[in-house]
């Protein structure tokens, strides 16, 4: 698949080897930066990643701040994505499974790097289930308008 990653400054380091495992896993990886540590705003960045996921320019997003809770909101601002931030393998595998997550965010100053890894696996590695989630699914889309 094909993968955007973004953060903020607080996961600089932890970003970079999130794209490498990604792309060690066999996907097209896109690391739309920051390349520097300085003092950014999460914002744009999980913007950013959210319109190529929404343009179809990539098939699923990851992005961090310190928390992933503010890159999360921001990401889900933009029209057709549903963002959730995990820190466990099983909340990233049900938000595919069940909520058809676009997008992934975690919190890099809440979750250390070998979990990271497993939460990140568990996400890309599940599927949308359909079904009975679809209709869900559609009524969050319904409330974008
Ligand atoms: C930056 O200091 C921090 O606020 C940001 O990374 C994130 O945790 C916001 O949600």
């Amino acid at each position: 698949m094909r993968i955007i990653i973004s953060s903020d400054h607080a996961d600089i380091a932890l970003r970079q080897q999130v794209a490498e495992h990604v792309r060690t896993s066999g996907h097209t990886v896109t690391d739309i930066g920051p390349m520097t540590s300085d003092s950014t705003d999460y914002p744009k960045h999980g913007e950013a990643a959210a319109r190529q996921v929404a343009a179809g320019e990539a098939d699923l997003g990851i992005i961090m701040c310190g928390t992933g809770q503010g890159i999360m909101m921001a990401a889900n601002k933009v029209t057709g994505i549903r963002c959730g931030v995990c820190s466990d393998p099983f909340s990233a595998r049900m938000i595919r499974a069940h909520n058809n997550a676009n997008m992934l965010a975690l919190g890099a100053r809440v979750t250390g790097p070998a979990l990271v890894f497993d939460i990140v696996d568990a996400f890309l590695d599940a599927e949308f289930e359909g079904g009975r989630h679809g209709k869900r699914v559609d009524m969050i889309t319904a409330i974008e308008g």
